[in-house]
């Protein structure tokens, strides 16, 4: 399948399945911008769970926050953004259309589709001016420079500027970590690929603090965890890679970067970029708000800036990569079949429920199931169509397990339980079948 068939077929079954629509689809749509229906609100939440509970909940050395995506504009001044945070933007003076300099190659020239700007004779490009990504408004009624301010185009600024806060209202220690999740929005000159590159995304962030002598050992600690926690929920192999950035790639005060890279459809794309970023933005701070935010160690006497390591991940991101790994279609009995090969903890639905027919109790006795197992997780009931078809929309959805009750079940109360990848069926106990369910998703 070529790359554009694979993504115009995601594309679609996320639309037709209610994972993601484009935004302001009935008004024709605001470009960069998606939403997440009934079962992309799951999956996306999934993700985010999944990151949350395994980099904060499970761990001792690191804290959420939330923070407001309004922040005071000397926020950005500090950290550079609101000179630096930049994108080199060329117009075509024939097409009247804008470009990303630097993304040319892979830009179309709407009059010639099949040719990159560059490479179209009629095209006259401008040089290269500085666009700051960065969606500007307004705090209050009056719409003049005192009031300006910015829609966060990162979550990690909310965490420096809480570093102190965190510090004296918590008793953690250096080494420790503030983790946030949430919106960004960056006014991007070309969104592309889906919910790959868009205006408004969410991102994971965890910001690292650490004493400056073991930011090395940090650095590399975070960058394999977390390549391996991508794998984990079923990244691995060839579609996976991690990137260390060399000398010139770097910002002048990281001493190391490592991107974790996927194959897209398209071809390889960053999910999450780990950052030595020193003392860089804490000091930024200082300076800017004139606030401390040195740290004081109390066993050692110690009076130091910590360094910082940043591994910054994209919530949407990931969560397409995860899409595109899953998607899978294959030949079954003469028949193609498709179905999201999601990660357990990810899927939207981990269980579905049918009566096989709508007779002989079968409705009443999924029902009391499907209600039991409510309880524990996601589930859905379904009792419309044939069962082949309601497996197929399942498979589809990304579904681990489908329980059908039938005529046996009367006689010897037990189910059928299928499972997605394998489809093979075997018969349990309704008694046990919520010890099953939960023993299963919890193995992988
Ligand atoms: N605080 C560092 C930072 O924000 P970044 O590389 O600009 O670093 C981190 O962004 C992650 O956020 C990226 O690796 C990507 O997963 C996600 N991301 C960035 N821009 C995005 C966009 N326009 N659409 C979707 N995700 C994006």
């Amino acid at each position: 399948m070529s790359e554009t068939t694979v993504m115009e077929k995601l594309v679609s079954l996320c639309k037709r399945r209610g994972f993601i629509f484009p935004g302001s689809e009935i008004y024709g749509g605001l470009n960069g911008t998606w939403d997440y229906g009934p079962m992309g609100v799951e999956l996306l939440r999934n993700v985010k769970n999944a990151w949350w509970h395994d980099n904060v909940t499970t761990r001792q050395d690191v804290v959420g926050i939330d923070a407001a995506i309004l922040m005071q504009r000397a926020v950005w001044q500090a950290s550079g953004h609101e000179s630096n945070f930049t994108d080199p933007l060329v117009d075509c003076k024939t097409c009247k259309c804008r470009f990303r300099q630097d993304q040319i190659q892979e830009s179309q020239c709407p009059r010639k589709p099949s040719k990159h700007p560059g490479e179209h004779s009629e095209c006259q490009l401008t040089e290269a001016r500085k666009f700051n990504l960065m969606f500007k408004t307004f705090v209050g009624p009056v719409e003049e420079n005192a009031t300006q301010v910015y829609l966060r185009p990162e979550t990690a600024q909310g965490i420096f500027v809480n570093f102190k806060n965190v510090c004296d209202s918590t008793r953690i220690k250096i080494p420790f970590g503030i983790a946030q999740q949430g919106k960004a929005f960056r006014n991007e000159i070309t969104p592309k690929q889906f919910i790959f590159r868009s205006r408004e995304f969410e991102q994971m962030e965890i910001e690292f603090f650490c004493h400056p002598s073991t930011s090395a050992q940090w650095y590399c600690k975070w960058r394999d965890e977390r390549f391996d926690w991508y794998k984990g929920l079923g990244l691995a192999g060839a579609n996976l890679r991690l990137r260390e950035h060399d000398a010139q790639e770097l910002s002048h005060y990281s001493s190391g970067t490592s991107d974790i890279e996927y194959k897209f459809p398209w071809g390889w794309g960053e999910l999450e970029g780990i950052a030595h970023r020193g003392d860089y933005d804490l000091k930024q701070h200082m300076q800017h708000s004139g606030k401390d935010l040195s740290y004081f160690d109390d066993e050692t006497k110690e009076r130091f800036v910590p360094h910082v390591i940043e591994p910054s991940a994209g919530a949407t991101r990931a969560t397409l990569a995860f899409l595109c790994e899953a998607f899978v279609e294959e030949m079954v009995e003469g028949e193609m079949r498709t179905v999201l090969r999601l990660h357990p903890r990810l899927a939207p639905v981990k269980a579905a429920v049918f009566p096989l027919v709508k007779k002989d109790g079968m409705p009443e006795k999924s029902m009391t199931i499907y209600k039991e197992l409510q309880k524990h997780m996601a589930v859905f009931y379904d009792e419309k169509g044939a069962v082949g078809r309601r497996y197929r929309r399942q498979d589809e959805a990304g579904t681990p397990f489908c329980i059908t009750v039938d005529g046996q079940t009367n006689a010897d109360n037990t189910v059928t339980v299928r499972q997605r990848d394998s489809m093979k069926q075997e018969r349990i106990g309704a008694d046990k079948l919520l010890g099953y369910l939960l023993s299963q998703l919890s193995s992988v």
